[in-house]
């Protein structure tokens, strides 16, 4: 969690892109529901947190708290989540179900898939969730899922075919908002600009004139020394961590998921081998690793064997030489120190195109029907984060996207022609990496490397394409599969 949300949904109301309704229902109606309907209520609304450690920051969340409280359901179960929004400043808000293949109206991407909903208004989601797996959800308005406004939704398999003995979810975030007692003078100023400025007409310079402030400042670039003061693990810094209580011997499921808005994390557990079961959701065939890389967005499901002791599980920030931490507690010990840098960091790790499809998820062969080159481009001294060359535009998001039709098999090509990595996001499906590589709708795609991924074009609607590094998503590096 990081600053303050910026223009974009809060300017003029641009034209709903408005999805394709009876093909929406359609799709919907093909998903296998239990009949079962899930209710629950969602606030957002500003919060004091209390990260551990005597750390308070006051931002927003869900429901008082960051994470917000965790979804659990089971596959084909339909989930109703009435959000209110209670934000400050007349700030707009939406919620997406980030990884979900679900009904495109139900998206939470406004102006696409919905208007914003207006500060003090309420507003219902409601759809089946569709494949069990790991997910998470935080609005899609400018950068307000840096704020703290994010939750795991996890969606269990009612013929779970793992055994395990125990679950953890563990959810990764990079903080720096509303700190109290670093040296944030300069992201004041930024939000302060950001509130008082009249930003009709000059919205576009300006809105990247602050993430271009702010994103430096985070990473400790020219100008800066902030960087983030905190990365947290479960809403906690390390000097106070959250804390696992097992038993040797036990296996437990971890559930990883990177909420952080500007970091990719490598993640080890002191001691331990991790072998990686899901990524974002759908099974791999199993590989044993030291550490996981992941970035933001993605997620990954490991399993471990509890030894006996006290063991430091660890994010280290990639490229910022700071961690988070939490503790696993078997046995008796003393905790380690909250620096501590186990030597797994520097083991094994497998990205993500090593990784293979499990049979029963691997998308059947068969003849493409589109390609769509997908070039990064932009950079970090002008700011110009775009895909092909064009950055995005809220106030028309349909100016150019990639067009798809039902039932094609689409091929993205992403070609990453910048400096820096970027975890490109799709909505509404799950894509393969390469032929068999893992399903997946959030991957890195390295500086100066390509990526191509393969998906069928099965859910029909007005879906995003992005990188989730939320400044160079609202920065302009985003962009709509549209279905024709
Ligand atoms: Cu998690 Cu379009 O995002
Ligand atoms: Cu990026």
């Amino acid at each position: 969690g990081a600053l303050a949300a910026c223009s974009s949904g809060s300017g003029a109301t641009p034209a709903l892109v408005s999805p394709s309704g009876p093909a929406v229902a359609a799709a919907e109606n093909k998903r296998k529901g239990t009949g079962r309907t899930r209710q629950v209520p969602l606030t957002a609304a500003a919060a004091t947190l209390d990260l551990g450690g005597g750390v308070t920051a006051r931002s927003w969340a869900f429901s008082g708290r960051t994470p917000g409280e965790e979804i659990r359901l089971s596959a084909g179960d339909t989930l109703s989540a009435e959000l209110s929004n209670r934000l400050p400043d007349k700030t707009p808000t939406s919620i997406h179900w980030h990884g979900i293949a679900l009904r495109n109206d139900m998206d939470g991407v406004p102006p696409v898939t919905q208007r914003a909903v207006r500060a003090g208004a309420d507003y219902t989601y409601r759809f089946v969730t569709d494949a069990p797996g790991t997910y998470f959800f935080h609005p899609h308005v400018g950068v307000q899922l840096d704020r703290g406004l994010y939750a795991p939704l996890i969606v269990e398999d009612p013929d779970e075919p793992l055994s395990y003995d125990d679950e953890w979810v563990v959810v990764l975030d990079d903080w720096v908002d509303g700190v109290t007692g670093t040296p944030d003078e300069v992201l004041a100023e930024l939000r302060h600009g950001m509130g008082g400025m009249d930003m009709d007409g000059m919205g576009d310079m300006s809105t990247k004139f602050m993430l271009m402030g702010a994103e430096s400042e985070l990473l400790g670039g020219d100008a800066g020394d902030v960087k983030y003061p905190y990365h947290l693990v479960n809403g906690r810094v390390s000097a106070d961590p959250a804390v696992y209580r097992g038993k040797p011997g036990r296996r437990v499921r971890l559930r990883v998921v990177n909420a952080g808005g500007d970091t990719a994390y490598r993640v080890a557990l002191g001691g331990h081998k991790l072998t990686i079961t899901h990524t974002d959701g759908f099974p791999v065939r199993h590989e044993q690793v030291d550490a996981l890389l992941i970035g933001m967005g993605e997620r990954y499901d490991v399993l471990v064997t509890l030894d006996d002791g006290v063991f430091p599980l660890v994010a280290l920030a990639e490229g910022k030489d700071a961690t988070g931490m939490a503790l696993v507690r078997t046995g008796s010990g003393g905790a380690p120190g909250t620096t501590v840098r186990p030597a797994e960091l520097n083991g094994r790790i497998l990205t993500a195109s090593q990784l293979r499809a499990a049979d029963e998820v691997r998308l059947p062969s068969r003849k493409v029907d589109r390609v769509h080159r997908v070039e990064l481009t932009g950079g970090m001294g002008k700011y110009n984060w775009a895909i092909n060359g064009e950055a995005f535009d809220m106030t028309d998001p349909a100016a150019h996207p990639l067009t798809v039709e039902e039932g094609q098999r689409v091929r993205l090509d992403f070609v990453n022609t910048t400096e820096m990595w970027h975890p490109m996001h799709l909505h509404g499906h799950t894509y393969q990496l390469g032929g068999h590589g893992p399903r997946k709708d959030t991957s890195i795609v390295l500086p100066k490397k390509k990526l191509s991924v393969v998906f069928d074009a099965d859910n029909p609607g007005q879906w995003m394409l992005h990188c989730h590094n939320a400044y160079h998503a609202e920065a302009g590096m985003m962009t709509l599969v549209a279905y024709r």
